[in-house]
């Protein structure tokens, strides 16, 4: 990781050029800018010379004219939710945050059309709340939507808890609206569901990480407003069960299956830690599985989900369980998944992986990279939770921290070498959904095979010749 964790004194000639430029409504300089060159954990503080928050379309056009008249690199930032170092600067003095923060307004919302054209800065709990306000639904959920951004979530291509029923974000979207590095504008907003004219160049920017062009508005697909909800917290004997209930749920919800999440007992402890008076209806169990079913019409989802809960527990899958009997307490079950990201926040930095390895070796995978890591490591613990049905799983380790401050890095790479080296023999991805960024660039790197790299090195060329737009992510140019 090359990201500086010094903050930098920075030429001050350079960013009253871009307010002479620009005007100082769109730049913040100094003390200003720290929040946005901090990563979401806090473990790294960077700098930049200044960040630039355009209004509009044309003024991101300008924004990225004027970074290139004085030979600024630009780092595009969303919500910086990102846990993998993308949107904050690894070259200080020569690199400006552009953040679409004040980019968030809804454009167009065609009821008719299931469609929705939202500039890139729009929050995504708001996006869902707007278009929820008219009825209609935007899939895209994770734990991080309070924050992320919808432009984020394209350069992303967020994945979160509803990807086994919608998947990830490229399938939402319909169309894209682009600044390039040469201060052009990639004018792609379609709002059509079917378009067959030639290579769609759209998909070359969702999950770009903002290495090709500065995402200003989405155009996404919608769908009708689920008005049954049932969602359930389930325990379980072992994780090779929480496999088993998935399939079995595939079989018997179907379609209708929005989530299904994994949690160990760890979850319960370190939800606790994060949030004290949070209600916690199951404990003590080896593993759990968070389950949604949801629907519209004439399907009868809470009867669907008591039978099929009845059938699991017959079965001996499912030991325990308890079903939301209200929206409150269905929140109160999602914030124990969520509470277990801020507990492992809050006990400090800490390796998080977010893999996948086909469904069918999920378990053994998990059972094979903890044992690992018990063995080579035993003072440190491991995490395992996540989106089942995607086989991705946030295999995370805490590292020992008893061993003091200076350890924990070093602790941090011999864990992720552990993780990775049982990866490999899995033919499973270092980045199931959070992206390369700066942080996994070098594992990314060393698993680039020679044709893809050079494919990827003429993309990128190809829309940014000059290396403007964060040049330091996912990999570095020749
Ligand atoms: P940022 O962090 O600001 O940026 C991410 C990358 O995109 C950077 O490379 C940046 O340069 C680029 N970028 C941002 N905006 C633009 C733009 N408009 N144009 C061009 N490039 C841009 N991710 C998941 O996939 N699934 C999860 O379940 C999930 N859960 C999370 C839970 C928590 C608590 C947290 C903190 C994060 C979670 N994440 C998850 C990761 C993160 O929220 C997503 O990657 C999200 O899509 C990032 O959006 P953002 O707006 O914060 O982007
Ligand atoms: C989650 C994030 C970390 O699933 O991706 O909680
Ligand atoms: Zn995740």
């Amino acid at each position: 990781m090359t990201i500086h964790s010094e903050t930098l004194q920075h030429d001050p000639a350079l960013s009253g050029r871009l307010i002479d430029m620009l005007g100082a409504d769109l730049v913040l300089t100094g003390e200003a800018t720290a929040s946005y060159c901090r990563d979401w954990h806090g473990d790294v503080q960077s700098s930049a010379v200044a960040v630039l928050r355009p209004r509009s379309t044309a003024e991101v056009q300008a924004c990225v004219r004027a970074a290139a008249a004085l030979e600024l690199e630009i780092v595009p930032q969303g919500g910086n939710t990102g846990l993998v170092l993308g949107a904050l600067p690894d070259a200080p003095a020569k690199q400006v945050v552009l953040s679409l923060e004040r980019m968030s307004r809804i454009r167009d919302l065609d009821v008719d059309n299931f469609s929705a054209v939202i500039e890139a800065g729009a929050v995504l709990e708001q996006v869902r709340e707007a278009v929820a306000a008219k009825g209609l639904y935007f899939p895209l959920s994770l734990g991080a939507q309070g924050s992320c951004q919808i432009g984020g979530n394209v350069s992303t291509n967020a994945g979160g808890v509803n990807v086994l029923r919608y998947g990830m974000t490229r399938e939402l979207v319909l169309g894209l609206e682009v600044v390039l590095p040469d201060g052009s504008v990639f004018d792609g907003l379609s709002r059509l569901r079917k378009d067959n004219r030639g290579i769609d160049l759209k998909q070359l920017f969702i999950g770009a990480e903002g290495t090709l062009g500065i995402v200003t508005a989405v155009s996404v697909k919608l769908l009708p407003a689920p008005d049954q909800v049932a969602t359930a917290l389930v325990a379980l004997p072992r994780l090779e069960d929480v496999i088993a209930l998935y399939r079995r749920a595939r079989r018997d919800c179907c379609d209708l299956m929005s989530a299904f999440e994994f949690m160990p007992p760890l979850a319960m402890v370190l939800a606790r830690e994060a949030m004290p008076d949070l209600p916690i209806p199951l404990e003590g169990h080896p593993a759990y599985a968070l389950i949604e079913i949801s629907g519209s019409g004439l399907v009868n989802i809470d009867d669907l989900m008591g039978r099929f809960l009845e059938a699991a527990f017959e079965s001996g899958l499912a030991l325990d369980g308890v079903v939301a009997q209200s929206h409150a307490q269905a929140r109160n079950l999602w914030a124990i998944r969520e509470g277990m990201n801020l507990g492992q926040a809050e006990r400090g930095r800490h390796l998080r992986t977010d893999i996948s390895v086909p469904l069918s070796r999920l378990a053994d995978f998990v059972a094979e990279a903890e044992a690992a890591i018990t063995r080579r490591m035993p003072g440190c613990i491991c995490v395992s939770y996540g989106h089942v049905g995607d086989g991705n799983v946030h295999l995370n380790v805490l590292p020992d921290y008893s061993q003091g401050a200076g350890q924990v890095e070093p602790q941090i790479l011999m864990a992720k070498k552990i993780v990775n080296e049982v990866l490999d023999r899995y033919d499973g991805s270092i980045s199931a959904e959070h992206g390369i960024g700066r942080l996994k660039k070098s594992d990314f790197e060393q698993r680039l095979p020679p044709v893809h790299r050079a494919l990827l090195t003429s993309v990128r060329r190809a829309f940014d010749p000059d290396g403007r737009l964060n040049p330091g992510c996912q990999f570095d140019l020749p």
